[in-house]
């Protein structure tokens, strides 16, 4: 039996509040996420059961009960605190999966801080953009990334404390501070510090068509809705073995990585590894993997590897699959089934949403290709571009759109109410997705509404890329667009404009998506670049990515009559 049992009854009667009743939220007058998910499953009698399984890429295991959680995230909350961090400073968590970046997380949030989580992957100027943009006071990080960071320190006055969690006996440079979560003296006792359930918690960066990368700001209160989505969405229940594989550098992996499976009290294993199709089985069948919660990307990659290779190993442990980042085509759908023998159900949802909001639940009916239905105490349908106003007619596409108010939904962006306030429309919050609403009020997912790339699941801002590859010698005007990739969904390809002087070459091209892989990430890198004498531009100079777009995707061109130079 699904924890949901009947979603069309939960639909009907569920109210927030009694998510909040179930995880006893605000008891004792306690809103803290750090004491919901480690202190209060202790309390429950769980302490000595396993909150987390880590396996990092050389094979070495570490195991986590919910006490060591709840004692290691005092540890580090007392650290913060005693080196000057305070209530609503904001601290960067900049590490691959190791175990201090989760137990940070919760120590960061424990000491009233706001936790900023970066994708360690990112280069020196995404780094610095959004460093700079939160005017962060402290970072997190390891030695391998120590380089990054100390780059770009002068340039951000605020940051004055860079810890580092694996330093070695190196004299540490200025406004360094090395720390080891294993060595120092245990804090079993820690006083969490009080926070109202709209006191700030997490700020996540995610990137739009124009501007710099937008923080989203979510608060304590998100957990009810993290808590209750894990409980009916991803069915987690107390015996699972959970593996989200998503890196807490994005919303899924603290949403759904941290958050959710630890305020339900659930074992969760972690793979500090990338991506490798027999080593992911191993790892679900070595540790009796119950529910997964990955991305289309993994599951295209795996559909590529085949059935044969699903057939060397024994994951009958499998109970359930879930699936979110990207459109989930029928194939992986039906594939799925063939190879597990159950189908991912598709999840919907966004940064800024802090929790799933559209999605496939256990026991309902799967329309391979949809993204299911509103969870409960959502209110979502599709909205006309123009009007904003409600589309009637099943198979109308039209923009995504919710009634604001529910607990994970963002409060603001960072400095940037005006972008923020643009958000809402006659009343709905449009998250800038295109999908239709069939008879049967199931969500199908066409597009998203502007020029974001979504790469293997990522969100990278044209503007960005295009921004940092003006920084490049030899390049005067550039856009950067999706184009389709039959694994990753899209892939960045750039156009670019050369400087008098420069001539377009293969080696130049290389260096080119190399500049953009180390100032950025690999993800923002080009796949391609496309020399072009000039770019289309409309008539006040603003560059036509949708044209660009159009043509790379062999679609209807549209409204061109803007454009200065066709
Ligand atoms: C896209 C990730 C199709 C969408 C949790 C959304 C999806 C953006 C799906 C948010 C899905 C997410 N089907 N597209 N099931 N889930 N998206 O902020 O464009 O990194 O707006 O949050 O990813 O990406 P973000």
């Amino acid at each position: 039996m699904s924890n949901i049992g009947s979603y069309e009854e939960k639909y009907k009667t569920f109210k927030w509040e009694q998510a909040e009743e179930e995880l006893e939220y605000g008891k004792n007058g306690i809103y803290n996420i750090g004491y919901y998910c480690s202190d209060r499953i202790c309390e429950k009698g769980s302490a000595n059961k396993l909150a987390l399984i880590w396996e990092g890429f050389t094979g070495g295991v570490k195991n986590f009960t919910y006490n060591d959680i709840r004692v290691y995230s005092n540890t580090i909350a007392k650290f913060l605190q005693d080196n000057g961090v305070n209530m609503g400073d904001r601290v960067c968590l900049f590490m691959d999966k190791v175990p201090e970046l989760y137990l940070g997380f919760i120590g960061i949030l424990k000491m009233g801080g706001i936790a900023q989580p970066l994708f360690s992957a990112f280069g020196e100027e995404a780094l610095f953009t959004r460093l700079d943009d939160a005017k962060t006071k402290a970072i997190i990080t390891q030695k391998k990334h120590l380089g990054k960071v100390r780059r770009i320190k002068d340039k951000l006055p605020e940051l004055t404390k860079i810890i580092i969690v694996d330093a070695d006996d190196t004299t540490p440079q200025v406004n360094e501070i090395h720390f080891c979560m294993e060595k120092s003296e245990k804090v079993d006792k820690f006083d969490i510090v009080k926070v109202g359930p709209e006191v700030p918690s997490v700020l996540h960066y995610t990137s739009g068509t124009t501007g710099k990368p937008k923080g989203a700001q979510h608060v304590h209160s998100s957990i009810i809705a993290q808590y209750i989505t894990s409980k009916w969405v991803l069915d987690l229940q107390p015996d699972d073995i959970y593996w989200c594989t998503a890196d807490p550098g994005w919303v899924t992996g603290t949403s759904y990585g941290i958050i959710g499976p630890w305020a339900n009290g659930v074992t969760q294993v972690v793979l500090d590894a990338g991506f490798g199709t027999e080593k992911w089985y191993a790892f679900i069948q070595k540790y009796k993997v119950t529910m997964w919660y990955s991305a289309p990307t993994a599951i295209r990659l795996l559909m590529k590897e085949g059935l044969d290779v699903v057939k060397k190993f024994d994951l009958t442990s499998l109970r359930h699959l879930a699936s979110v980042g990207e459109p989930l085509n029928a194939e992986a759908v039906i594939w799925s089934e063939k190879a597990f023998g159950k189908p991912f159900y598709d999840t919907y949802w966004q940064t800024e949403t802090g929790a799933i909001v559209i999605t496939n639940f256990p026991g309902m009916k799967i329309k391979p290709g949809s993204m299911g239905k509103p969870f409960p105490g959502i209110a979502a349908t599709v909205v006309n571009p123009k009007t904003y106003e409600p589309i009637e007619t099943p198979g109308t596409v039209g923009l995504i759109a919710l009634k604001p108010g529910w607990p994970s939904m963002m409060r603001t962006y960072w400095n940037n109410k005006e972008t923020y306030n643009g958000k809402f429309k006659n009343g709905w919050y449009i998250c800038g997705d295109r999908s239709s609403i069939d008879n049967e009020g199931y969500f199908w997912f066409v597009g998203r509404d502007d020029d974001v790339i979504n790469t293997a699941g990522h969100l990278v801002g044209p503007f960005e890329i295009e921004s940092a590859l003006l920084e490049h010698k030899a390049v005067a005007e550039s856009a950067a667009i999706g184009k389709p990739d039959p694994v990753n969904m899209e892939v960045v390809k750039a156009f670019i404009a050369l400087k008098p002087g420069f001539e377009p070459s293969g080696d130049l091209e290389l260096d080119i998506m190399n500049f953009i892989r180390k100032k950025l990430s690999p993800l923002a890198m080009p796949q391609e670049i496309e020399f072009v004498p000039s770019l289309p531009k409309t008539r006040s100079g603003k560059i036509m990515r949708r044209l660009l777009r159009a043509k790379e995707w062999g679609e209807e061109i549209g409204d061109i009559s803007t454009l200065e130079n066709d």
